[in-house]
């Protein structure tokens, strides 16, 4: 019999978890333990923090749902949802960088024509964001669907509202040529849930809880490494504190104010409105 001490209990507790029948799931739990372990002996954990922390997970639990993930917030906004994309994704240099997903992202959005508007009756600035679809040599990649969505200028995804219709999201294709057109409404920076146990925890700092203004992009095209990623405004507030840590440089772009007069979709537009250029740069698989 092996009697337990503090000094033998992570290899104990490692050991038996190292009987996990699934070797990755072995090495996982082993790895978890160790970590656990080093990480209560640095702060010296003390009870009644290891029950607040127990209750916070519970709430946490709790508050989640099919359209709340609160323990997803948390790995947002401790900056493992966008570590574990940067270890997943070490793509080319001239590839478009890929970010986190959120948790607002909907299936099957609508297929839209080129320059068609996803904002239809929601009121905002109109946003066109245009390019190619292309590859690491520059070829153009036609036929790439972009799956597109974004918040109201209200920070509201539609997937937070109760609405019947698609809203602020759908799908262009790329024309042969690589070339995309969106027509949408300027987005602006939004704060996370503040209202649950990760808000609450981060009311407890000088964490700052916004995102900057941002479109998120999906391009899932066959023979090319999936994109998930961002377009965010150049000069937005909030992009150097973004809560989840999704900003790259090379995903800022500029949105340039444009007169009323002819717009890239073939119209013309009354009112002033902004035009963002980007090329979408995707990696042929391995
Ligand atoms: C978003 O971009 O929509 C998002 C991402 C992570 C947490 C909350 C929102
Ligand atoms: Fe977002």
């Amino acid at each position: 019999m092996q009697l337990v001490t503090e000094e033998n209990i992570t290899g104990l507790a490692a050991a038996r978890w190292g009987t996990a029948h699934d070797p990755r799931l072995a090495e996982i739990m082993q790895a978890l333990v160790r970590h656990l372990h080093d990480f209560a002996r640095e702060v010296r954990l003390t009870e009644p923090e290891w029950m607040a922390a127990m209750r916070w997970l519970t709430r946490t639990g709790q508050i989640s749902d099919e359209k709340r993930e609160e323990f997803i917030l948390a790995s947002d906004v401790l900056g493992l949802s966008m570590l574990v994309v940067q270890i997943n994704h070490r793509l080319d240099p001239g590839a478009t960088p890929a970010t986190v997903l959120g948790p607002f992202h909907i299936e099957g959005s609508p297929a839209l024509e080129f320059g068609a508007d996803m904002a239809d009756r929601v009121s905002g600035t109109p946003l066109y964001v245009t390019g190619t679809v292309r590859d690491l040599d520059g070829k153009a990649v036609g036929g790439a669907v972009l799956d597109v969505w974004q918040a109201d200028t209200e920070g509201a995804y539609e997937a937070q509202l109760d609405v019947d219709e698609a809203r602020l999201r759908g799908k262009y294709t790329s024309k042969p040529d690589g070339t995309y057109c969106v027509r949408t409404i300027a987005p602006l920076g939004y704060s996370i849930p503040m209202d649950g146990p990760v808000g609450e925890l981060i009311s407890q700092t000088d964490i700052s809880h916004y995102r900057p203004a941002h479109i998120h992009f999906l391009l899932d095209v066959p023979g090319y490494e999936p994109l998930i990623t961002h377009l965010f405004q150049q000069g937005a507030e909030y992009l150097d504190s973004d809560v989840v840590f999704g900003t790259k440089a090379e995903l800022v772009v500029e949105f340039e104010r444009r007169e009323p007069g002819p717009t890239p979709d073939g119209g013309t537009s009354e009112v002033p409105w902004l035009l963002a250029g980007y090329d979408f740069v995707l990696q042929p698989k391995a």
